[in-house]
This record gives structure tokens, C-alpha cells and sequence, in this order.
């Protein structure tokens, strides 16, 4: 079993006082912060871009995770890695040059992660499993930060889980969207080990530090009640 990782999702941060925000997850012990960017189009919300990157990479060392939600990723990769991603994530559902983009990203020497919305079966990704360094399963439709934890994303989670297993792949499995002191010990006992969170971190303010620890408690209970 990976090491299990809770990762705040800036969406639900304060952007009126981010620094305050990303010294509480500092504090907390985060290990990265998930950067949401959205253009309207690929979602139906707009967030922020390679500035707002650039502007936290300047106010933490915290490995930075972008998750692209827009359209033509590969138009906007060199931006993100210039202003300080650590990892980027793109969706599956992005185009039919998946592969391309997997290579491009390596290619800037950054470690690949591969989305997939909740309506997307895991053989969208079946070619590219031993290529990525991390799969990113929506529990919600992409869009919005706060929405309700789709269950039915469990065996998928699961299945994953035995792709990767079957491939000889080695990915972390994460998890984005209604991720809560009920839905972690779920995700992990399917196979998650990275549990992106927003409403269940930032939007716990001010008692940021108790809810990850919460979170994290939750998601490690379902690992040692296997062992
Ligand atoms: C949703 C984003 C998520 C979002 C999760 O499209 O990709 O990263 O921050 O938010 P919560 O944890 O509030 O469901
Ligand atoms: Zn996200």
C-alpha cells in the first residue's frame, strides 16, 4: 500500500489571503497543494492560471499539483511548468492524443498525472497505464468545489487498482471531489491513496488543521483495520 497522502485543493482557499492558507496547510503537514485551473469551457467555472501558480510556488515550497480542466492542455504546458508546477495533471478526455501530451509533459520533466470524469470507463486510459505516474479518479463532475461524493465511483476505484496491479504499473490513485470524514475510509479501502480535498480542508476554516487531521485519521482507519 502507497503511502496515504491528503492533498488541500486550493479551490476552497481564501484567495482574498492565500498565504494565510497555504502556511495553515504547511502546518498542517501537507505534502502538496492541488491547483484546480479551469477555463470555462472543458468545465463550466473559471479559476485562475499560471500567474495565481506562480504567485503560491512564491509563497510555499510545497510541491504544487495543476490539474487542467481547460481545453488544449498541450498549448499551456511550458506556462504551468514555468511558473513552478511540480506535477501536472490532464484529462483523459481532452482529445485523442493522449499519448502526445503523457510525452510532453515527461518531456519538460515533470511527473504525469491522467484525469478521468466520472462518465469516462478506465480503458480510456487501458494504453497509456504504464506511462503515468499518477490516475486521477473524479468523484464528482469537474467544475466545483463542495459537490456530493458520487458512490458509484467505488468499483471503479477498485478496478483501477487491479489494472495497475495486473500492468505491473506503478501509480498512485487519487481521488478529487467530495472527499470527507465518511467518503476517506471508502476511497481507501477501494484503492485510493491520494485523497484531494477542498470543502473538507480549506472550507473547514478556520479549523483547518483539525480537518485534515480528521481526514487523514478517517483514511488511515480503513488501513489498519485491513492489516
Ligand atoms: C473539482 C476539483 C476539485 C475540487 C474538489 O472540479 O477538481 O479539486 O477542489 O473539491 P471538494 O473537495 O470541495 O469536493
Ligand atoms: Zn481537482
Amino acid at each position: 500500500m502507497r503511502e496515504i497522502q491528503i492533498m488541500p485543493s486550493l479551490l476552497s482557499a481564501d484567495f482574498g489571503n492565500l498565504s494565510k492558507d497555504i502556511n495553515a496547510a504547511e502546518a498542517c503537514g501537507a505534502s502538496a497543494l492541488h491547483c484546480d485551473i479551469m477555463d470555462g469551457h472543458f468545465v463550466p467555472n473559471i479559476t485562475f492560471g499560471p500567474m495565481i501558480v506562480k504567485a503560491v510556488r512564491s509563497l510555499t515550497n510545497l510541491a504544487l499539483h495543476v490539474h487542467l480542466m481547460i481545453e488544449h492542455p498541450e498549448r499551456y504546458l511550458e506556462a504551468f511548468v514555468e511558473a513552478g508546477a511540480s506535477e501536472i495533471t490532464v484529462h483523459a478526455e481532452n482529445g485523442p492524443h493522449l499519448h502526445r501530451v503523457i510525452e510532453q509533459i515527461k518531456g519538460l520533466g515533470l511527473p504525469v498525472g491522467v484525469a478521468i470524469n466520472p462518465s469516462t470507463p478506465l480503458c480510456a486510459i487501458g494504453n497509456v497505464i504504464n506511462d503515468i505516474d499518477l490516475l486521477l479518479i473524479m468523484t464528482v463532475n469537474p467544475g466545483f468545489g463542495g459537490q456530493r461524493f458520487i458512490s458509484d465511483m467505488l468499483p471503479k476505484i477498485e478496478k483501477a487498482r487491479q489494472m495497475g496491479e495486473e500492468a505491473g504499473a506503478d501509480f498512485d490513485i487519487a481521488v478529487d471531489g467530495g472527499i470527507d470524514v465518511t467518503t476517506a475510509p471508502m476511497v481507501v479501502r477501494a484503492g485510493a491513496n491520494v485523497l484531494i480535498a477542498g470543502a473538507g480542508v480549506f472550507g473547514k476554516r478556520p479549523r483547518i488543521m483539525e480537518a485534515f487531521n480528521a481526514l487523514k485519521a478517517a483514511a488511515e482507519s480503513a488501513v489498519s483495520k485491513e492489516a
